[in-house]
């Protein structure tokens, strides 16, 4: 795949909940090049989540079109590898399991894949290091600050060389200092991996930091404006 293809391609992508009432996504269209930097913004309740969740394959849609890094996830039956191998993700809240250490829950994505134990400590190691926490490797995630969880989060969402990171409001539970760390870190990741960035976020100067911002109103793409 080279640098001028879409890894993301959604046409007219619909899901309802509670048998149809709750209309989260209403006909998103949306195409994402790869390796680029997107920004999502819109209303709590416009459907970010969902569409994010969507394009991750934690969830189906009802109808449209949805292709993930080549993969029409209407159709795919593996989403289990899918995931592993094309996804990234990082949430809110950091999601990290509380009785395994930090370099355990960075090697757990790794358990779909097939690399044996060294070589699943040497990698978990390395993106560790990247984050700058190589000295809380065998901390439990309940001793670290909020920072650092979601520093923790970051290397579990790159350990398998995903093309795509999809982050859902990456900073909305920390304060704005520490924020600007982990948004510094991402675009680091970015640029330096070439890895396609999708990021979920209510606060505008975050999503100016994008290359392109879409926004979503009611389940749909209302505007798409290129930033640099
Ligand atoms: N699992 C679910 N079951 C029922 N309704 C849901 C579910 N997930 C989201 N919704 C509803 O779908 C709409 C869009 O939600 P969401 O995608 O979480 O919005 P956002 O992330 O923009 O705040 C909301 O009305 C929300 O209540
Ligand atoms: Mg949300």
């Amino acid at each position: 795949m080279n640098n001028t293809e879409n890894v993301i391609e959604i046409k007219n992508l619909k899901k309802s909940y509670d048998n149809g009432n709750i209309k989260a996504l209403n006909g998103i269209d949306l195409t994402v090049k790869k390796g680029e930097f997107i920004s999502i913004m819109g209303p709590s309740g416009s459907g970010k989540s969902t569409l994010l969740n969507m394009i991750g394959a934690l969830d189906t849609a009802d109808e449209g079109m949805i292709k993930v890094a080549g993969i029409d996830l209407m159709k795919a039956k593996k989403l289990n590898l899918f995931r592993s191998q094309e996804i990234g993700f990082v949430f809110q809240m950091h999601n990290l399991i509380p009785n395994l250490s930090v370099i355990e829950n960075v090697e757990i994505p790794m358990y779909e894949t097939k690399a044996n134990s060294s070589e699943m400590r040497e990698r978990a190691l390395e993106l560790l290091k990247s984050v700058n926490l190589e000295k809380k490797i065998d901390q439990k995630p309940t001793k670290l600050s909020g920072g650092e969880r979601q520093r923790v989060a970051i290397a579990r969402a790159l350990v398998n060389h995903p093309s795509i990171i999809l982050a859902d409001e990456p900073t909305g539970s920390l304060d704005s200092k520490t924020g600007e760390v982990i948004l510094d870190l991402l675009k680091e990741l970015h640029t330096k991996e070439n890895v396609t960035l999708v990021m979920v976020t209510h606060e505008p100067y975050v999503g100016n930091m994008a290359e392109r911002l879409v926004t979503v109103l009611d389940g749909k793409c209302k505007t798409d404006e290129k930033l640099r």
